[in-house]
């Protein structure tokens, strides 16, 4: 039978190398010998291509790794209100601590707030006087979140509740690491009969990127404290994001954020479950609660109406998740989902309905009138496998649709997956994919044979992770920019995918690998940090066809767009390749349908590391692979390249205004 192959193997081989996409001269390198040599194939004629979506790569931010509380919330004060042990006296009080010994201080949690939600307040009995005390007093010391970043010429706002027996002659300071230190440091004296509010403004006059706060006094004193909140005046846009943090989000130029989770919406069980309005209005009204999935307490500083600011500040589309009555453990009955699905819809109301409806109104009190443009919602997080899951979505994509017909609904189902099949009415599908490099890789084809109609893909986590990845490797990136590629070309049925998760404090790892790491004063981008920012310029941006000859298509995959600038307003032709492979490849690029300006720079822009596949970033060496840019000489429509080994390169080459490219009617971005 073998035998047979031979000469059909010898006529495609003919028709190949008489084809026109092999029939510019170049070497074609027999495979395994020498040089390897690859061909491209873009084609940039014709006035249709399609548009890929402006949706299209987005991030995704959950709740995870103290992604918000310790992270982009950028609050210094870790339990802040003493809430942490949920409510019930005695309360869990970490990471407060005292200053002093117990002839000194004593301290004790008591339910006496003036906070109706959050009733736990702290009580402190400074038990010595003048000599008696300690050095600088004897008191509490909160040290955040692993260390508080205090900064030389940056302010720090603290506001504080508190209550007393009798006069009270207060430090508020904030200390360096070895207590030894004093940053900055104000007096509070007085007597407070009744609950009263207290706001200081620091202006340190040392940094110390692990700092506390500290509230002593040398004279005997019974006080009670509550809500004690210390954020830096200096944070994106003014609106309590820890700004370094979200301008590395903000940097991807996503076009969506989804949040709050994951699996922090659904709980490991219902009770621990965010619960949106419990998460709105004023910050010292907010119980906050305990994340029993990633195991952590949050104060919820950051709760839907900072989410929904946050993701109008960095100018991307929020999508809500919110929870279906369903958790790792427990369900609600679908007989039974009324009150949740209430909620979803106020919490709707609240994103966009006006300023005279109860939730609107809420959001307009909070400081924003205008509604949020939201427009998608998802139905839970992976809960489509559940017993009520597929009653309680139909139950709440009805109801959310008579309401607010306008808002796309996302459901857990996959609707390509044939073990779960379903009819059932949606806007979208999640799609969620951590797996290895070389399946990573492979699923650049996944959707190429999904049916076209029906519910668009949401592919709204992805990563490669555990061995392939560490804590964030070269490989895992490359493989998932081949994935992207593939997303790209069926971004006619894939409209959104992110990466996850986004975020990692170091001190308090729950999942690797992660796109960006931060402790409370540096942050580095993974190396799937970096691959996303090759991405991030085709959103909206028109889409061509990108060819690779059948050899090469095992280790390479590619894509190319075509893009304007708005700030020069130029266009790019981009051709993006990944190379998988262990050796260099040199890359043939034969571009039809459009003339490249070779008088000015083009770019080269690559992201690769000396060979090694699984090299991270570290906060050592938080640079260590980044994307390179070079100037691209002679560009032009037919150009050889070398690909270095593990790699990902796009080229950006610079199309004549006015040239030869007809504009997509469809995209109006070709001049
Ligand atoms: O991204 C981490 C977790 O992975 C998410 O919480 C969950 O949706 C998925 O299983």
């Amino acid at each position: 039978m073998a035998n047979h192959r031979w000469p059909i193997l010898l006529l495609i081989v003919v028709v190949l190398s008489c084809s026109p996409f092999f029939g510019h001269g170049y070497d074609f390198a027999a495979p395994g010998g020498g040089t390897k040599t690859a061909y491209l194939k873009v084609d940039a004629s014709g006035d249709h291509h399609p548009t890929i979506p402006s949706t299209l790569f987005g991030v995704f931010f959950e709740e995870i790794n103290h992604a918000g509380a310790g992270g982009l919330w950028a609050e210094l004060v870790r339990n802040r209100g003493f809430e942490a042990g949920g409510g019930v006296a005695p309360s869990n009080i970490y990471p407060w601590n005292v200053i002093g010994d117990e002839r000194a201080v004593k301290v004790a949690t008591e339910p006496t707030s003036c906070f109706a939600n959050n009733k736990m307040a702290l009580r402190m009995d400074v038990m010595c006087d003048g000599a008696s005390c300690p050095a600088g007093g004897a008191g509490i010391v909160n040290p955040g979140y692993w260390g508080m970043n205090i900064q030389q010429g940056k302010s720090y706002k603290l506001v504080f509740y508190l209550r007393s027996i009798g006069p009270v002659d207060l430090t508020v300071a904030l200390i360096g690491f070895n207590r030894t230190k004093k940053l900055a440091a104000q007096n509070v004296g007085g007597v407070f009969t009744g609950w009263t509010k207290r706001e200081v403004v620091f202006k340190p006059i040392m940094s110390d990127p692990n700092a506390s706060l500290a509230i002593t006094s040398s004279h005997k004193t019974v006080v009670w404290f509550d809500q004690i909140s210390l954020m830096p005046l200096d944070t994106y846009k003014g609106h309590g994001f820890r700004a370094d943090l979200a301008q590395m989000v903000a940097d991807l130029k996503p076009g969506f954020i989804r949040f709050p989770g994951g699996c922090f919406v659904e709980g490991a069980w219902l009770r621990n479950a965010v619960r949106w309005k419990e998460t709105v209005g004023p910050w010292e009204n907010r119980p906050g609660h305990f994340g029993d999935v990633w195991n952590y307490w949050t104060d919820d500083g950051m709760g839907l109406y900072e989410f929904y600011q946050f993701a109008e500040d960095i100018g991307a589309l929020p999508i809500w998740v919110f929870n279906n009555g369903i958790s790792h453990t427990d369900e609600v009955d679908t007989t039974m989902i009324g009150p949740f699905i209430q909620e979803a819809l106020d919490g709707i109301q609240f994103a966009v309905g006006p300023v005279n409806s109860k939730w609107g109104g809420l959001r307009a009190t909070m400081g924003h009138p205008k509604p949020f443009d939201l427009r998608y919602v998802a139905v839970g997080n992976e809960d489509c496998g559940k017993e009520h899951y597929r009653g309680n979505y139909l139950k709440f994509y009805y109801a959310i649709k008579s309401v607010f017909p306008n808002i796309k609904v996302i459901s857990n189902c996959d609707y390509t997956d044939p073990s779960t099949p379903t009819q059932d009415p949606a806007d979208y599908y999640d799609y969620h994919k951590y797996t290895t490099a070389s399946d990573m890789f492979r699923l650049r084809h996944q959707f190429d044979t999904v049916p076209r109609t029906g519910p668009k893909a949401f592919v709204s986590e992805y990563a490669v992770w555990r061995e392939d990845a560490g804590l964030g490797s070269l490989k895992a990136a490359l493989a998932e920019a081949g994935f992207l590629m593939g997303l790209e070309k069926n971004s006619d049925i894939v409209e959104m995918a992110a990466y996850a998760p986004l975020f990692v404090n170091a001190n308090d790892r729950k999942w690797s690998p992660d796109a960006i790491n931060f402790d409370s004063y540096r942050a580095y981008g993974t190396p799937s940090y970096w691959m996303q920012t090759f991405f991030s310029q085709s959103n909206g941006a028109a889409l061509l066809n990108a060819t690779l000859d059948d050899r090469s298509s095992a280790h390479l995959a590619a894509s190319a767009i075509i893009r304007a600038d708005p700030a020069t307003g130029n266009s790019y032709l981009r051709v993006k390749v990944v190379n998988v492979a262990d050796d260099p490849i040199d890359i043939k690029i034969d571009i039809i349908g459009a003339n490249i300006d070779s008088r000015f720079a083009s770019k080269k822009t690559e992201i690769t590391y000396g060979g090694d596949v699984m090299a991270e970033n570290t906060f050592e060496e938080p640079l260590k692979i980044k994307p390179v840019e070079t100037e691209l000489k002679n560009p032009s429509s037919k150009m050889g390249v070398k690909l270095s080994a593990h790699s990902l390169t796009s080229f950006d080459l610079l199309l004549p205004k006015g040239g030869n490219v007809k504009q997509s009617r469809k995209t109006g971005v070709l001049s």
